[in-house]
């Protein structure tokens, strides 16, 4: 973290300012190694390799750190060529392509790979997620003079309260243990006529249901050791490749493909088979593997935005299912 980042951050315990303790490593302006005190309670929290740690460094989101390690870049545009993240993070969110002066939240980051386009905004972004997949994203926009990763928690997040103008939450409240109480959280760190912008997965019904294999298969495998399962999904997707592309030129191939937790992307992103390939190894990991998955109805997402005390609300299915948008009174 850099010095002048300080002022963005508190001690989730009990919202004190904090101050740097002992440096033992920095890089310029950067402290790589050392520890964070807070002025009013005896926490203390350690920064490792650039990031303060406000949460153990295993939790039940270990998995998620795996997957986005192994594919730190994976679902980068810059690395996959497509706009595709450009794409959904302004589309999703409705917010203008630059907010310098602004600063905007970012929770659940994985990767990295939105934190890069809210970045590109020139707002100072401050970005959590609470497994070791900030190292991944510490990789890619780290170093940037904009940009502020962490460890940490949706339920104590520790960063100032009604302190930013905008909050964005992507592909995370389905995964964590309360996904109302999760959103509910989001509110409080922005101003007033600051916007909040989430997404759920959605909850498959009739038919779909049935054919939803996932949730079939995830009680079996959510509580495979992380590197296992991994290994497994590598092993099944790089063995029915060849296979999937047979079958996505049937009739209903593609849904056939999906059906077989082989995501398939042909025709709808220009992307190479290799990156597509390696976007299914990740797609699989990332749907066997957490340990929450708790699709919803869009009514009951509707009523949790209004429940957030949010005016001027606009949620639809849409981006991961079900996309919401609204506005601190
Ligand atoms: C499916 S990934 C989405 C990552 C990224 N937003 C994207 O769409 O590419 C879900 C992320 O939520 C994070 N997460 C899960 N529980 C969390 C919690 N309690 N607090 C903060 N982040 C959490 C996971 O570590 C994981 O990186």
């Amino acid at each position: 973290m850099q010095e002048s980042h300080l002022k963005h951050i508190v001690c989730p315990k009990c919202r004190a300012d904090l101050k740097f303790g002992e440096i033992t490593k920095r890089e310029g302006n950067r402290i790589e190694t050392g520890e964070l005190a807070c002025t009013k309670c005896d926490a203390k929290y350690p920064i490792a390799r650039f990031i303060p740690r406000f949460v153990p460094m295993e939790n039940y989101a270990a998995g998620f750190g795996l997957q986005w390690n192994e594919h730190a870049r994976t679902q980068y545009d810059s690395y996959s060529g497509c706009p595709i993240s450009e794409t959904r993070f302004f589309e999703e969110t409705g917010w203008p392509r630059k907010m310098p002066g602004e600063t905007i939240i970012e929770i659940g980051s994985g990767s990295g790979r939105f934190t890069e386009h809210a970045a590109g905004t020139e707002a100072t972004v401050l970005s959590l997620d609470y497994s070791f997949a900030v190292e991944a994203n510490y990789a890619s926009n780290g170093v940037k003079e904009n940009v502020l990763i962490v460890q940490g928690d949706i339920y104590a997040i520790p960063f100032r309260e009604g302190a930013a103008d905008r909050i964005f939450c992507f592909g995370v409240l389905q995964h964590t243990p309360d996904p109302k109480k999760s959103l509910l959280e989001l509110p409080r760190f922005v101003k007033s006529g600051g916007s909040v912008v989430a997404d759920n997965y959605v909850m498959p019904t009739g038919i779909r249901k049935l054919l939803a294999t996932k949730y079939w298969v995830r009680p079996f495998t959510k509580n495979i050791h992380p590197p296992t399962l991994y290994k497994f999904c590598k092993f099944y997707v790089n063995l029915m490749w060849p296979l999937s592309r047979v079958i996505h030129h049937l009739p209903k191939g593609k849904y056939i493909n999906w059906r077989l937790l082989l995501s398939d992307h042909r025709g709808e992103f220009d992307l190479s088979e290799k990156t597509m390939r390696e976007w299914a190894i990740l797609d699989m990991m990332d749907k066997l593997g957490p340990a929450y998955d708790f699709p919803q109805h869009l009514e009951t997402i509707q009523q949790w935005f209004a429940d957030a005390g949010l005016k001027d609300c606009d949620v639809r299915h849409g981006y991961n299912g079900i996309q919401g948008r609204g506005t601190k009174p």
